[in-house]
């Protein structure tokens, strides 16, 4: 028997619902309606014009949906590792003036970012460049708008000894500091009871990447990835469809909407700001000029303002000049709202028992003063 898949809306336009219509059934009545209702009292059907729905052979290229944690290599790592990495994730001592933690700058209330153009770190310098979420961020190919570090085990080492950053002069500083803390010396060696000497910087910044594995955001759309059309609203569905029209997931495709690779920022129409040149930093190789990665759109309504640099402050903005100097479009601002709208069905569940800052162990005796220098 031949089956339509058909979507409608009600006459209010409220509602899409998905109806099996059987060629034998010349009566198209909705299924939630009651099938004695007359048919002269049927509402008015319509398919909704660019309306996308799961089945949509383009959906595939989102999938798998997100993951529970991101996989560390070798496995998951021990609920000792994960509780130590979170602790460490909030802790100020690892900063010369012990005012910054990894949750200064990405807030994981605040969807893990701090809302600014450019982070403020010790002594309140600034950086050159936004500060990304760490949600979802273990599910990304490389770490850092130019890649830099591989994964968030290798990135986590970074920010501590960075000057403009946590500012600790040396590794053996940090590592002073944690063993001066009766209670670490603890928890180290629990999250590695193998290890002659636990306390290190290195297994600090792997208990923080496995604390950050876990830090995933599931939302809507990952039921309607699994097919469930009426986890989004005919509004996103349509608005999704303009994103695959218009071509963005080219570039901002599989589970994390990006992450996966890296593009030139100015493909089509050269960005205004080239001064920071992104991965050729990183390479010296003149082909990797304006190369960035492709970030993550998940939870993209909630961490303005965009781009590595801050610049944009609406996602409005940010989708208009993602059409014009990627994909050299200008889009109407219909275009726009539709395509803001289905990016918002992007907005995941922050896991709120699981980030609740936690009671940090006392400093012992030997625990060096902040250090406002
Ligand atoms: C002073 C602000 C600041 C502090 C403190 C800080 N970060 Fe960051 N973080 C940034 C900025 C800015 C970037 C982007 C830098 C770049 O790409 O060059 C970043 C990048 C990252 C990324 C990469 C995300 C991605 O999408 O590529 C991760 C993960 C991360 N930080 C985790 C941490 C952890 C863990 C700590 C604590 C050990 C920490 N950060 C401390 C500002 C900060
Ligand atoms: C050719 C590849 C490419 C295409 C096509 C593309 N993007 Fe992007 N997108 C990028 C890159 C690269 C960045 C990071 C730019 C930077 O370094 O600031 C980015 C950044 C973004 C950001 C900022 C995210 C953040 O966290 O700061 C948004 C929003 C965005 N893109 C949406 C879109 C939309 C919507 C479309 C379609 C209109 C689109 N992109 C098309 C490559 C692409």
């Amino acid at each position: 028997m031949r089956r339509h898949t058909l979507s409608f809306v009600s006459p209010v336009g409220m509602a899409a619902f998905s109806l099996f219509v059987g060629t034998a059934c010349l009566d198209s009545t909705p299924v939630q309606q009651q099938p004695h209702e007359p048919k002269t009292e049927a509402p008015v059907k319509k398919v909704v014009p660019g309306a996308v729905l799961p089945d949509d052979p383009r959906v595939a290229m989102f999938k798998p949906a997100l993951p529970a944690e991101f996989a560390v290599r070798g496995g998951t790592a021990s609920e000792d590792k994960v509780t130590l990495g979170r602790l460490l994730y909030f802790e100020t001592r690892l900063s010369k003036n012990h005012d910054v933690s990894c949750n200064s700058c990405h807030s994981l209330t605040a969807y893990g970012v701090d809302g600014t153009k450019v982070s403020t770190g010790h002594k309140k310098q600034q950086g050159s460049r936004n500060a990304p979420t760490v949600y979802n961020a273990a599910g990304h190919f490389v770490q850092f708008w130019d890649g830099r570090a591989k994964d968030v085990e290798e990135q986590a080492q970074g920010p501590v000894l960075n000057p403009v950053e946590m500012a600790m002069p040396t590794a053996a500083k940090a590592e002073a500091t944690l063993r001066s803390i009766p209670g670490y010396v603890e928890l180290f060696k629990k999250a590695f009871p193998t290890d002659a000497n636990p306390v290190t910087l290195a297994n600090a910044a792997s208990a923080i990447g496995a604390f950050e594995r876990k830090l995933v955001t599931p939302s809507r759309w990952d039921k309607f990835l699994g097919g469930d059309a009426d986890a989004l609203t005919v509004d996103e569905q349509v608005g999704l469809g303009k994103f695959l029209d218009v071509g963005c997931n080219a570039c901002h495709m599989g589970t994390l909407v990006g992450g996966g690779m890296f593009q030139k920022l100015g493909l089509v129409k050269a960005w205004p700001a080239a001064d920071d040149g992104g991965r050729v930093m990183v390479t010296k190789q003149e082909a990797d000029r304006m190369m960035f990665k492709v970030p993550s759109l998940r939870n993209v309504e909630k961490t303005a303002p965009y781009f590595h640099d801050g610049s944009a402050s609406s996602l409005d903005e940010a989708v208009r000049l993602m059409a014009r100097h990627q994909l050299g479009k200008e889009v109407s601002d219909g275009d726009v709202r539709a395509i803001v709208t289905f990016l918002k069905s992007l907005t995941g569940a922050i896991p709120q028992d699981f980030i609740k800052a936690p009671e940090l162990p006392a400093s012992g005796p030997k625990t060096p003063k902040p250090d406002p220098r």
